[in-house]
């Protein structure tokens, strides 16, 4: 069987690569705007892996002191959505008390993981925690999430690419497209 092409089963782009970029310059202007006169430590959070290149890119744009640090949690939905339980598989590095956190996530879309994420990461009392998310999928929120920076509200459509997998596929392509029905054979 030939091997599928990378881009199999994208039937859109949504947001290409130029769009991605100058909206990550304006975020990080932003984000340094209203950080560079703190006093306080900064630390630039990655959740991993969907994050990992808006992050990347992102932290270029933030023109501060500051330092990365990288957690992973696994989340568990059952048939009540509201009682999902979130696990850390990888916790940060870093003590984050009394320090300013920037959390980077690729996509909200309940909000159920980052809302108990935030709540684990208030027990530590860092200074303050804010979120940056590079997508908002506002239509499928179900706990409320302040969110401070947001790249683009997008409607509620499955999208990969740019850090975003399908079945752990798909993080490499550079922008982010919208997925098509697949058939059998995925
Ligand atoms: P919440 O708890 O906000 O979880 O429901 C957000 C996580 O769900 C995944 N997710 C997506 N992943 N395309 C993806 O590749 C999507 O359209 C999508 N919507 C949600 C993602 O892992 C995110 O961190
Ligand atoms: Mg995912």
């Amino acid at each position: 069987m030939a091997k599928k092409d990378w881009e199999h089963g994208i039937i859109k782009v949504l947001l290409t690569e130029e769009q991605i970029k100058s909206r990550i310059k304006e975020l990080g202007e932003e984000i340094t705007r209203d950080f560079k006169d703190k006093e306080e430590e900064v630390i630039v959070v990655c959740l991993l892996k969907g994050s990992v290149l808006f992050f990347a890119d992102l932290c270029r744009e933030i023109k501060i002191p500051m330092k990365m640090d990288f957690m992973t949690v696994s989340s568990y939905g059952n048939e009540f959505e509201s009682s999902r339980e979130v696990k850390i598989v990888k916790d940060l590095d870093e003590n984050i008390m009394g320090k300013h956190v920037i959390v980077v996530e690729d996509i909200i879309d309940s909000g159920l993981t980052l809302k108990r994420v935030l709540k684990m990461l208030g027990h530590r009392e860092p200074k303050s925690v804010s979120l940056c998310t590079l997508l908002n999928k506002e239509a499928r929120r179900e706990a409320e999430v302040d969110v401070q920076y947001i790249g683009f509200d997008i409607a509620d459509e499955f999208v990969l690419g740019y850090g975003l997998d399908f079945k752990q596929e798909y993080r490499n392509i550079p922008y982010i497209g919208i997925m098509g029905a697949f058939d059998g054979d995925e």
